[in-house]
């Protein structure tokens, strides 16, 4: 279980826990941290867009790595971007759904409603009051040049781009610099925005004096799992097994997913990826190599490798499945979760903003 106290909280008297080997602390040296309002224990945070349910890709690549954190006794705060779902469409579909699903998603995963602070950027006006002095420390140049930014511009179905979608970057620093966080666990393609927040972080220091501390990236080590169509696993791509599936629909959606007519089964990413891509999930589900896995399954060809890896996923989400389930039955609990959430990130973010505001010169 947990190796700290449930009760103890961010501005706890407690003696700093003992470092995690994810953060090793000559990463933060204590002159380049602010004396006050430092939490006793590192700060995680990151966060999903409110677009759709998690599937086992976001499962693998980041869900588990934030609980193991978390257990590990690090205080795990959680952002429901829903402004950033404005940077590639107009408008943010059946919002109340998809946060209130991602809540689900996040305890099902085992996040523990009591320890972690789970809340949406449109609740927090003061994290949103941050992106103004952020953006005057950036240029047009800089923003320009994010290269996730421009990978979502030529995908994107949007007649033209928005303002929002060169600054979400800078308001993504304001995401992770109001609660000062240690560590933000995210996929390579956030790598960018992580660079900017710590440019950014540098900045205002150097301007104002020392407020933020330097956010370290957690790239997940799960290799990355494909889609049931070989590309890609996206929510918006009709190719993804959500945690919430059901075990029918899970089998439905493997016996659907593309392999080849070679009745040997191997794992070889590079030449085979789609049938290696069923038993890396199999293999993630039972906690195995999938060189293993593939050697157990022999000439057994396609249709009992979809047999194995459905009995795989079913199993292992079953008890995540369950829980989900019976918290989907309390929607009045999952909104109350979200109000405390929303209301602790507000109090931190009212303390940062006025820290800035002092360190900037405004009249208090
Ligand atoms: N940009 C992230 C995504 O598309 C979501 C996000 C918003 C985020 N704010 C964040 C991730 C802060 C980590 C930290 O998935």
């Amino acid at each position: 279980m947990t190796t700290m106290s449930t009760t103890s909280t961010t501005t706890s008297h407690l003696p700093p826990a003992a470092a995690p080997v994810a953060t090793p602390a000559k990463d933060h040296p204590a002159k380049d941290r602010p004396a006050k309002d430092r939490p006793a224990k590192n700060r995680i945070l990151t966060g999903d867009r409110p677009t759709g349910p998690l599937h086992l890709g976001h499962y693998f690549g980041t869900l588990q790595n934030r609980v193991r954190l978390q257990n590990e006794g690090m205080d795990l705060f959680l952002v429901i971007p829903d402004y950033q779902v404005l940077t590639d469409r107009d408008v943010a579909d059946r919002l109340t759904e998809h946060v209130e699903g991602l809540v689900l998603d996040y305890l099902a995963a085992g996040v523990d409603p009591s320890r972690a602070t789970i809340f949406t950027h449109s609740a927090v006006p003061a994290l949103n009051q941050l992106l103004l002095p952020f953006l005057s420390l950036v240029s047009v140049a800089e923003l320009g040049r994010n290269p996730t930014v421009k990978d979502e511009i030529a995908h994107s179905r949007q007649a033209a781009v928005s303002g929002l979608m060169f600054t979400y970057p800078a308001h993504q620093a304001a995401d992770i610099l109001f609660c000062k966080a240690d560590l933000v666990p995210v996929g390579k393609d956030q790598e960018p925005h992580l660079e900017l927040t710590r440019t950014i972080a540098r900045r205002f220091n150097e301007r104002y004096g020392p407020v933020f501390p330097q956010p370290r990236t957690l790239l997940s080590e799960a290799p990355l799992l494909l889609g049931t169509d070989g590309t890609k696993m996206s929510k918006s791509r009709g190719n993804s097994i959500a945690l919430r599936a059901s075990s029918d629909d899970t089998a439905r959606l493997i016996r659907g997913a593309k392999t080849d007519a070679v009745r040997r089964i191997s794992y070889d990413p590079e030449g085979r990826p789609e049938v290696s891509n069923l038993v890396l999930l199999t293999a993630l589900c039972q906690g195995r190599s999938p060189y293993e896995v593939a050697a157990e399954l022999g000439d057994g060809g396609a249709a009992r490798l979809k047999a194995v890896a459905t009995e795989a996923v079913n199993a292992h989400l079953a008890p995540l499945r369950a829980r989900r389930a019976e918290y989907a039955q309390d929607l009045s609990y999952v909104r109350g979760l979200l109000r405390a959430g929303n209301a602790r990130a507000n109090e931190v973010a009212e303390r940062t903003l006025a820290e800035v505001r002092e360190a900037m010169g405004s009249p208090s």
